[in-house]
């Protein structure tokens, strides 16, 4: 008995070591790397991940953004789910934010100024009276430096900003990673690290649109949601959050249960007419593994939404109208992508009652958010 198992167990173990070094040379070979163009002197490039199911991602080093996500139907037929352009030219005229990192301060912060240690900052206005996703020239239009990281389980690249003090008027010498994995279980795991040596103020998330039919093809009203968050955070007319945490309790921002996205966002109420639909911030539970999912009944593509961040702002792409010409020529129209915001909550500079975002030379800021897809 106790011979047998031992047998077993030295079997096992070496399995694991061959399926461990024939991953590990594998996750080498799958990453491919090409030109993609030239921004400010410094080259972009763009990497194809492959992993073992031959299933393909592509990333960019300009915005540390991901270009295409390439998944089965329940019946095996690929598609790009995400948006994303053919060339570079399209992602330097595109304004959208289509799968980038954003930073240093995502979403929006009222009529663009904050106060930090009695120290009145002033942003750039690029959203009506307000800062959005870090100014005009935030993070996300930005080239990262960029490391195809070697000796991984899975294919794997590191993006990484130095963004000098008070670039966009934020302060700070702050660097930003952002590790992207594609896992043999279709999970982009992106695992991000932010360092600064002077107190400032920080959110980051990734940015991607998706349709589970296909980037371009119809709109995502037929999408079913579902979002672990028991509040949002009201906005006023300039997308704003008024400080109000409303339970969703009977709310057309009910997604503790699935529901279509175009089943309720008609209606007249208060937020989704505020916000031309839904383009808010959900107050996570945190209390389970994923904390939002999408799933599309025809082709049955699921994704899942699992992260450490307290909030998740859900766009349904009210303001796509079809002046985005994307990947294979694919138009984006109006609603035609929505987005899963992994974030701090929208302003929390101003606002004393949301968790901090003050970034301390101290401690470093972590956070992962993964996208996982799959079918049903
Ligand atoms: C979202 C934001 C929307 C819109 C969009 C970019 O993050 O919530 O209001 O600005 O980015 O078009």
């Amino acid at each position: 008995m106790k011979t047998g198992r031992l047998i077993l167990l030295t079997a096992t173990a070496l399995v694991m070591i061959g399926l461990d070094s024939c991953g590990t040379n594998k996750a080498k070979e799958m990453v491919t790397t090409e030109d993609f163009g030239s921004f400010e002197g410094k080259e972009v490039f763009l990497y194809t991940l492959t992993n073992k199911q031959g299933d393909i991602i592509k990333l960019t080093n300009y915005g540390a953004t991901i270009v295409e996500i390439s998944v089965p139907d329940r019946d095996g037929n690929k598609a790009n789910v995400t948006f994303g352009y053919d060339s570079f030219d399209g992602y330097l005229n595109g304004d959208l934010y289509f799968g980038k990192v954003v930073g240093q301060y995502a979403n929006r912060i009222a009529k663009g100024k904050f106060t930090l240690d009695d120290v009145e900052y002033t942003l750039a206005l690029n959203n009506g009276p307000n800062t959005l996703h870090g100014g005009p020239t935030g993070w996300h239009s930005r080239v990262w430096t960029a490391e195809v990281l070697k000796n991984t389980d899975y294919p794997a690249v590191k993006f990484t900003y130095n963004k000098p003090d008070m670039e966009e008027g934020y302060p700070g010498n702050v660097v930003a990673e952002v590790v992207y994995t594609w896992t043999d279980d279709n999970e982009i795991i992106m695992d991000y690290k932010v360092t600064t040596d002077r107190r400032t103020v920080l959110n980051i998330t990734n940015h991607a649109y998706f349709n589970l039919h296909g980037a371009g093809v119809g709109d995502i009203l037929d999408h079913e949601v579902l979002i672990r968050a028991s509040a949002f955070t009201p906005v006023d007319s300039t997308l704003i959050p008024t400080g109000e945490l409303r339970p969703v309790e009977g709310t057309p921002f009910d997604f503790r249960t699935p529901h279509l996205v175009g089943e309720r966002i008609g209606e007249e109420y208060d937020q989704l007419v505020l916000g031309g639909g839904y383009d808010h911030n959900f107050v996570l539970d945190n209390v389970e593994q994923v904390d939002a999912e999408v799933y599309d009944p025809s082709t049955g593509r699921v994704l899942q939404v699992i992260t450490d961040q307290p909030g998740v702002q859900l766009y349904t792409g009210n303001f796509l109208n079809g002046t985005q010409t994307g990947r294979g020529g694919k138009v984006y129209q109006y609603r035609s992508g929505l987005c899963l915001e992994t974030q701090h909550y929208p302003d929390s500079p101003n606002q004393a009652s949301f968790p901090s975002v003050i970034l301390t030379p101290e401690e470093p800021f972590l956070t992962s958010t993964t996208y996982k897809f799959g079918v049903r």
